[in-house]
């Protein structure tokens, strides 16, 4: 157990500021995200007092809903999948802020008639002409959505309209270079902020507080004392019924490019000058433009990939992903992606960072490992076969907390070891459940810090070093290409491979 003492670094400083009165405005309203993550998030903010009174979100969708409709489908979003109403009185109050206005993503005079509505609402609610896009959209709108926003004249004024871009960025480099020149065109880099949930984990942020606020773990964070690096996407969830989407998509996309790239930068990237977004973000962009996949020649060296058969979850069956509705029969779309990268820096080179990520595993679990190198001379027994190594392992959840494991005399009259850990605990320190991801980033979108935003540069070199891959991977070829693993497994038994030929095991979690 470790004792909660003080912890004086903050992330994002404004965090405590109110954001000012506004208007959020969702493309995509009538999706998931909107109902289980977005407005439950908003209305958490709202009944911890975050969010101004004001606070006006206007849905926007094909689909044609009544404000009521919306309204009543976003109260059945907070009961459901958020902390529940709380108070009626403040539902009430907060529903009154929520408003519907149909229109088509292509159709100019859908922009027209939104601009006007909320023209009137800034008169109605006191919203004084601030505004966030949100598209949370099919990828394949990003543009579009942006193009008409800009030509509607909806982006003009920097100080007071922002545009929040869902993830994935683009499909490749080449996709995302040109997404990033369409919004360019449209408003300057200040106003964008591109949306990677996994910044706004309290875990994730702490990942900088603690190498960077300890004065004891950065000097050994190099390739002189750490032997590799291990980062952990382990999901249980199968599609969900988002075949549509992750049949275009796959691991790769859904998953490594965002998330784990973003874990990859926080443990492998330079200390930042300060806490300013643009510091942290030049330190990020540093980091992966020195990355590499570890074989270029042969890319099966650097990465394995893998999708879930028919298999047993907690005691359920469950189907392949071939199986679920949606997914073509002869699907490749891998669900499981494990890939070995290098950086070449003076800190990193020739350390290996192995990351892995699949649906359907037995656990839910999010790790980083840092793996210490052995002792240069062995001296005692260990009570197990082989003496192990020091780790330090990061839970970013759930189950959040950080364990040091390191060897210790067994008690006895022989000099045998055995390992132990040292275990910090979020939930015992603190007491307290960690703020919602999405919180946490719409409220930093509101204030106007991009702190925990991905940069566009920042995005187009995490592209550049998966697009070796994806040549290979979004190759037609026939299904047996994929190797497959059974639903309620660790992945297919090529990743154990990934990391035997070089000696070393994924850790059991
Ligand atoms: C999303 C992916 O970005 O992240 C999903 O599209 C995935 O496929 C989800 O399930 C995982 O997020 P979390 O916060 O549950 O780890």
């Amino acid at each position: 157990m470790v004792n909660l003492i003080e912890n004086p670094l903050r992330i994002g400083l404004q965090q405590d500021r109110i954001p000012a009165p506004q208007i959020l405005t969702i493309f995509g309203a009538s999706g998931d995200l909107t109902q289980r993550k977005l407005v439950p998030a908003l209305y958490q903010m709202r009944r911890e007092r975050k969010l101004p009174p004001e606070l006006t979100i206007v849905g926007v969708a094909r689909r044609d809903w009544s404000h009521e409709y919306f309204r009543e489908h976003m109260r059945e979003g907070v009961e459901q999948f958020g902390g529940g109403l709380g108070s009626q009185e403040l539902w009430d109050d907060f529903a009154k802020g929520l408003f519907y206005c149909s229109g088509d993503i292509d159709k100019p005079e859908s922009y027209q008639k939104l601009k006007a509505f909320l023209g009137e609402l800034d008169e109605q609610r006191g919203t004084q002409g601030n505004r966030v896009f949100y598209l949370s959209v099919a990828p394949r709108f990003f543009a579009e959505a942006a193009q008409q926003l800009g030509t509607a004249g909806m982006l003009e004024d920097a100080s007071k309209q922002r545009l929040v871009i869902e993830k994935p960025f683009g499909r490749d480099l080449a996709s995302a270079q040109v997404l990033n020149q369409v919004v360019r065109q449209v408003c300057p880099e200040e106003q964008v902020y591109r949306i990677d949930h996994y910044l706004g984990k309290e875990t994730v942020q702490n990942l900088l507080v603690f190498r960077f606020a300890n004065a004891i773990f950065e000097p050994l964070w190099n390739r002189q004392f750490v032997d590799h690096v291990q980062i952990t996407v382990a999901e249980t969830v199968g599609l969900e019924g988002r075949a549509g989407y992750y049949e275009t998509a796959g691991a790769l996309r859904d998953m490594v490019q965002n998330h784990l790239m973003q874990l990859f930068c926080l443990v492998a990237m330079e200390a930042p000058n300060s806490l300013d977004a643009n510091a942290i973000r030049n330190e990020k962009v540093k980091v992966i433009q020195a990355t590499h996949l570890a074989d270029l020649e042969d890319i099966r060296k650097s990465a394995i990939r893998g999708q879930y058969s028919p298999g047993w979850m907690r005691g359920k069956q469950v189907p392949g992903y071939r199986d679920e509705g949606g997914a073509s029969p002869g699907s490749t779309t891998p669900t499981y992606a494990a890939l070995k990268l290098f950086i070449d820096n003076w800190r990193w080179k020739g350390v290996p960072f192995y990351l892995r990520t699949g649906k359907r595993m037995p656990k839910k679990v999010t790790e980083i490992a840092i793996q210490f190198k052995e002792v240069p001379y062995i001296m005692f027994q260990s009570a197990a076969k082989q003496m192990n190594r020091n780790v330090l392992a990061m839970r970013i959840q759930p189950d959040e907390g950080i364990a040091l494991r390191f060897e210790v005399k067994t008690p006895g009259s022989s000099l045998r070891t055995r390992s132990v850990e040292m275990d910090f605990r979020y939930d015992a320190a603190f007491g307290q459940p960690s703020t919602d991801a999405y919180s946490r980033l719409l409220v930093d979108c509101m204030l106007g810090d991009q702190t925990l935003f991905t940069r566009g540069d920042e995005v187009e070199e995490s592209w550049r070093i998966l697009t070796p891959l994806l040549q290979v991977w979004d190759a037609p070829a026939p299904a047996e290409v994929i190797p497959l693993y059974e639903a309620g497994s660790w992945g297919p038994v090529e990743s154990e491979l990934l990391l035997n030929q070089d000696g070393r095991n994924w850790r059991r979690l």
